[in-house]
């Protein structure tokens, strides 16, 4: 569903002092940005209307978190849930910041010094299986090389999604870019870890009897790391590149065999 322009949002945004109005100028300096400088950083990527974040931030005091999102749109209703969440509770909003930022280029904003124990990914856009538009998942093998930047060793990504071809496929993605999948799940709720709290687009998937699927990966040290990640990448295009050929070329027959038909009518 397409979200209208809301012309009051970045006002809002810019008068929440834990919002990162000017989010480049922090590159390197994340974890100064909060009241306690010494706590794990964990972030979550493509944060929408903020309802995890908020309630994953407000009961961990002990982690910094932040939520970051493409647009203005949906980031404000991100900083009025967590405002919500934290009041019912009776907590200041002092280990949560919002930001918005295009996650494909995340290290316009954050280098080594940035590090993250853990990042979430949930529900991100499944984008479909043509090379151009592949790459933009959020999981790609060129994404997870990025994260890398920034994830401590050993540190995790816990992704969420409902559809089926980018679960599939990011099996693949993960261990290609130098991560073991410690664990993983088609259907999070048949078992529902206590440690699960689901999204607005996890309940919303859910009522339409779509099953959650589920990992968790671990940053592995590799050798020789900016080698191994440019070889992955390379193969990973090459195997896109021929996936998008062979789905072209089923394409252009099913047409001639279509045009085919109507001449014989
Ligand atoms: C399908 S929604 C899921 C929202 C939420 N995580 C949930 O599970 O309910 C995907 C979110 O990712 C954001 N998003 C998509 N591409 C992005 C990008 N390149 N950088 C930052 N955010 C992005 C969208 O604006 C949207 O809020």
């Amino acid at each position: 569903m397409r979200m209208r322009f809301k012309p009051y949002a970045r006002p809002e945004l810019l008068a929440t002092d834990w919002h990162a109005h000017t989010p480049l100028e922090n590159k390197g300096h994340w974890h100064q940005q909060f009241v306690r400088v010494d706590a794990p950083m964990h972030l979550e990527l493509g944060c929408g209307k903020g309802g995890f974040l908020a309630r994953l931030a407000s009961s961990h005091p002990e982690n910094n978190y932040l939520g970051i999102d493409i647009t203005d749109k949906v980031l404000i209703l991100a900083k009025r849930n967590i405002e919500r969440i934290y009041a019912e509770k009776g907590l200041p909003v002092d280990n949560v910041q919002i930001m918005s930022l295009d996650i494909e280029r995340i290290l316009s904003a954050f280098d080594e010094n940035d590090t993250v124990q853990r990042i979430y990914i949930n529900f991100c856009n499944p984008w479909n299986r043509k090379h151009a538009h592949q790459k933009h998942r959020l999981t790609h093998t060129r994404q997870l090389a990025l994260y890398r930047t920034i994830l401590a060793d050993e540190g995790e990504i816990y992704f969420k999604t409902d559809d089926e071809n980018l679960f599939n496929d990011s099996l693949e993605y993960f261990p290609e870019a130098g991560f073991d999948i410690t664990w993983m799940t088609r259907d999070l709720h048949a078992e529902e870890p206590e440690w699960n709290i689901r999204t607005e687009h996890e309940a919303m998937f859910t009522e339409q009897g779509i099953k959650t699927k589920a990992l968790i990966a671990k940053k592995r040290t590799i050798e020789n790391e900016a080698e191994f990640l440019a070889d992955a990448i390379a193969k990973r295009t090459a195997i896109e590149k021929a996936e998008g050929a062979a789905i072209k070329a089923a394409e252009d027959a099913r047409l001639a065999a279509k045009k085919a038909a109507k001449a014989q009518k």
